[in-house]
Formats: C-alpha cells, sequence, structure tokens
C-alpha cells in the first residue's frame, strides 16, 4: 500500500512511518523539515519512501505537492493526517499561536482531503486517519486553548464529511498521550506516556479496518476521565505549560 503521512520529520509522524516501512507499505510524506533517523533516509535512497519538503501554512508549496501526488505512480491509498502544532502555550492565546495551529492542525489536514478525495480526477484513496486529540474533550481545561479548539474543529469537520464520500473510511484516533516534542511543552506524569513506536503502531493497526473512532491509549482515557472531573482551573494547574529557554 502506498501511505501519504503529514509531520514525518519527527515525533508520531516519523513512527508511523517507520512502522508503515517495516510492515512492507511505500510511504510518502511531507514536513517542512527532512526526516531524521537512519531508516527513514535508508528507505529515501532505496526509493521506498518520498519526502517532500512542505510548510501546511504555505498553500503554494500544497499545491505542488498534490501535484506530484496526483501522478499514478504516487497516489496513496491511505492518507495519514497527522503534522500538528502546538504553539508554546505559556503566552496565552495570541493571535499568531491561533493563527499557526488553525493552518496546520485544521486546513492544513482539509487541503489533502479536498485536493485528493474532491475534485474532477480524485485519487484512489480508500482511507483517511486524522490524529485528533483527548485535548478535544476537555478543550476549556487543556492549558492550549488554540490547540484543543482546533483539534475539535478538525475532528468534527471529518465527522461531517463522512456522508459525503462514502466509498472512504474516515478514522479518528485518539492518542493519548506520547512522549514527544510536542508534550514536552506541557508538564504530564511520566506515567501517563506512551512511546512513539507504541502509538504509531495502533495508528496503523487501523488501516484497512472500518472503525471509525480508536483511542490508543487507556492509559490517556483513564487520565483523560480524571481530568474531565476536576475543576477547570484546577485541571489547568494539574496540566501547566513548560516555560521554554529561548
Ligand atoms: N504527543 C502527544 O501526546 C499527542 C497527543 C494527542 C495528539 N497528538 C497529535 O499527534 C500528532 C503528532 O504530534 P507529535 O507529538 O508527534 O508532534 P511533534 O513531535 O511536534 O511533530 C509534529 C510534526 O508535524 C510537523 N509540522 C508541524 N508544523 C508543520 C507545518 N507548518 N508544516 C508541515 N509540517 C508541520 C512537524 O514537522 P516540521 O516541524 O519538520 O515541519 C513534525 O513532523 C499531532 O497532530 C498532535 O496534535 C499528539
Amino acid at each position: 500500500m502506498k501511505i501519504f503521512i503529514t509531520g514525518i520529520s519527527r515525533g508520531l509522524g516519523r513512527a508511523i512511518a517507520e512502522e508503515a516501512l517495516a510492515a512492507g507499505h511505500r510511504v510518502i510524506g511531507i514536513s517542512r523539515r527532512p526526516p531524521a533517523g537512519d531508516v527513514l533516509e535508508a528507505a529515501m535512497t532505496a526509493g521506498r519512501c518520498l519526502w517532500f519538503s512542505c510548510d501546511l501554512r504555505d498553500a503554494s508549496a500544497v499545491e505542488s505537492v498534490l501535484a506530484r501526488l496526483k501522478l499514478p505512480e504516487n497516489q496513496p491509498d491511505v492518507v495519514i493526517l497527522n503534522a500538528g502544532a502546538s504553539p508554546d502555550p505559556s503566552n496565552g492565546p495570541t493571535c499568531a499561536a491561533m493563527a499557526e495551529t488553525f493552518a496546520v492542525n485544521v486546513i492544513g489536514a482539509m487541503v489533502w482531503i479536498e485536493g485528493l478525495i474532491a475534485g474532477d480526477s480524485p485519487a484512489p484513496v480508500r482511507q483517511v486517519i486524522y490524529i485528533s486529540s483527548a485535548a478535544v474533550f476537555n478543550r476549556n481545561r487543556i492549558p492550549n486553548l488554540a490547540y484543543s479548539m482546533s483539534k475539535y474543529v478538525g475532528t468534527r469537520a471529518i465527522c461531517r464529511l463522512r456522508p459525503r464520500y462514502p466509498r472512504v473510511q474516515f478514522t479518528v484516533v485518539y492518542p493519548g498521550f506520547i512522549d514527544t516534542d510536542m508534550l514536552g511543552r506541557i508538564s504530564i506524569p511520566r506515567w501517563m506516556k506512551y512511546t512513539t513506536h507504541r502509538a504509531a503502531k495502533k495508528v496503523l493497526s487501523t488501516v484497512g479496518t472500518n472503525r471509525r473512532f480508536v483511542p490508543v491509549s487507556r492509559r490517556g482515557i483513564l487520565a483523560g476521565l480524571l481530568f474531565s472531573l476536576l475543576p477547570p482551573q484546577a485541571a489547568r494547574l494539574v496540566m501547566k505549560p513548560r516555560r521554554r529557554d529561548s
């Protein structure tokens, strides 16, 4: 299968790409920076992984990748909308943070659906997997309001597209807490975190299934439930933003 993944330079996206290659799939990915690590570098050299530099906030960059994805040899069977932005929440919900978060987490996901599934010559995409967040259930309890609201809008938009494209399976994944750069921006107890590869295997296990909603970790569900019982202000004290040095 050909799997198109957004945000493969690091974190969950890189782990999904590595697990997909290990399972024998071909990977096409985008990110602003090239994917790090021996596995993806070797796969790119061997022609099993194709990477395009693309900033999801740049419409012309997205258009040029879409044109490449429509070539018969690149048309993906599965699209994994993984790229995500979560600007530093310690400064509060600034306009710049909201613009970036919505541009990447909402528009930067929808644009691939419009470009590949809608339109005159749709690619043979069978499944779209949107990496959502349990933050959508605790929107007002999460320190980064722009992040949780953008994930909520992205998730709702995916759900509303289901009836419009009945031949495509839309799957929403709620990853829980995964040990990545993004999670480094808030303080989370270590026991709640999953490794990227464990979460990636779970994401890939949904490929080819008709599952609509997939929680990755029981720990994430438990943490979300406990969180939802706290008053919003207390919850925001538990999940504090970490101030960065620069
Ligand atoms: N980590 C968690 O606990 C957690 C929990 C719930 C949901 N999620 C979701 O899981 C997904 C992956 O998160 P992660 O933790 O792996 O984050 P991460 O380590 O920060 O990685 C984010 C990925 O998205 C790409 N990206 C960000 N902005 C981009 C842009 N403007 N254009 C193109 N690519 C961009 C990054 O690549 P470049 O910087 O190279 O562009 C990177 O590959 C996200 O959708 C996130 O919301 C994560």
